[in-house]
């Protein structure tokens, strides 16, 4: 089963074989948002390796992403922990075998879960720094020799938990401001060889493992704090993956694409008050409009 299927080729903004004869490298790719991000671009025309920690559910989902296009091949890399570097410098070789090159990398390995600072041990803190921080800077690492190459493109999967102290997330607000560092210096130092380096933050992004995990209280109360006054999909993900690996993003690097329907820019007081839904007793009340 996947997320996407041909009709994304018709009713996406996007245009067929925009990605062809390009490879992607995905760590997490067997994940709920990335997983998605690669349906995208191996429907565009891009070949793709997922690199992922569990053997059936990364064999099960290459197997499926590579069903999305005739000619298509998705190399399964499964055993990885990106924790390791050396296991990642493997299977960006078996990539390369495989796939002949590697034009893109998301690095979106994550590890997440809920508590609070007085039930967080210290190599609990840690577990999450390494994977999504040192994960994503080993992912990079592995692939440098290829983004030089080919003049590549990074996107980072970061979120918007460090814009403000959200409780329970202390270990990965702190990982997450790491990477958005991390992706900033890269696009400095990896500029002038002509790769980009972008971060994309998702907001509440409906039926991912993340949510599974975090949402508290439903959808619906998550739902009237969003300024779009939906949740988002993992297909909005997916169209700002294609957009900062597609041409039309060539100049921008060095950036972080919040994709949270406007979620962020809540604060969080105003949010507690459900300020959408007040707001709107404003907008239709009788003598409104007024000059
Ligand atoms: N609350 C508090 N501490 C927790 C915890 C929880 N829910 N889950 C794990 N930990 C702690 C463990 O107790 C351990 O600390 P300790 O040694 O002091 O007891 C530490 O975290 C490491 O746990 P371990 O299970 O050995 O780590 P791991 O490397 O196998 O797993 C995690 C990493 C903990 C991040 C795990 O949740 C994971 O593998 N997640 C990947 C998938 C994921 O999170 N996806 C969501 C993406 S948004």
């Amino acid at each position: 089963m996947t997320y996407l299927d041909q009709r994304y080729l018709s009713e996406s903004a996007w245009k067929p074989n925009l990605f062809q004869g390009k490879v992607v490298f995905v760590t997490g790719g067997a994940g709920s948002i990335c997983r998605v991000q690669t349906e995208a671009m191996v429907l565009l025309g891009a070949n793709a390796a997922i690199v992922g920690r569990n053997q059936q559910k990364t064999d099960d989902a290459a197997k499926d992403i590579q069903s999305l296009r005739k000619d298509a091949k998705v190399v399964s890399l499964p055993n990885v922990d990106v924790r390791d570097v050396k296991q990642l410098a493997s299977a960006v070789a078996k990539t390369v075998q495989e796939l002949g090159r590697i034009d893109f990398v998301i690095a979106g390995a994550a590890g997440n879960f809920l508590a609070d600072f007085n039930h967080l041990s210290s190599n609990a803190f840690k577990s999450v720094i390494d994977i999504d921080l040192l994960g994503s800077f080993n992912t990079v690492k592995a692939c440098f020799g290829e983004l030089r190459k080919n003049k590549g493109a990074i996107i980072f999967v970061s979120a918007t938990l460090h814009y403000y102290g959200v409780p329970f997330q202390i270990h990965v607000g702190a990982a997450k401001a790491g990477v958005d560092a991390l992706s900033n210096a890269l696009a400095v130092e990896l500029g002038p060889l002509g790769i980009r380096s972008n971060c994309i933050a998702p907001g509440p992004i409906d039926d991912t493992e993340g949510m599974s995990r975090l949402a508290r209280g439903g959808k619906e109360r998550i739902i009237q704090k969003v300024p779009l006054q939906r949740m988002g999909t993992k297909q909005d993900i997916a169209d700002a993956t294609v957009y900062l690996f597609s041409p039309a993003s060539s100049y921008v690097t060095g950036d972080v694409l919040v994709v949270d329907g406007g979620s962020w820019q809540v604060s969080q007081s105003a949010a507690s008050h459900d300020y959408p839904v007040t707001l709107k007793k404003y907008f239709d009340a009788p003598k409104g409009g007024k000059l």
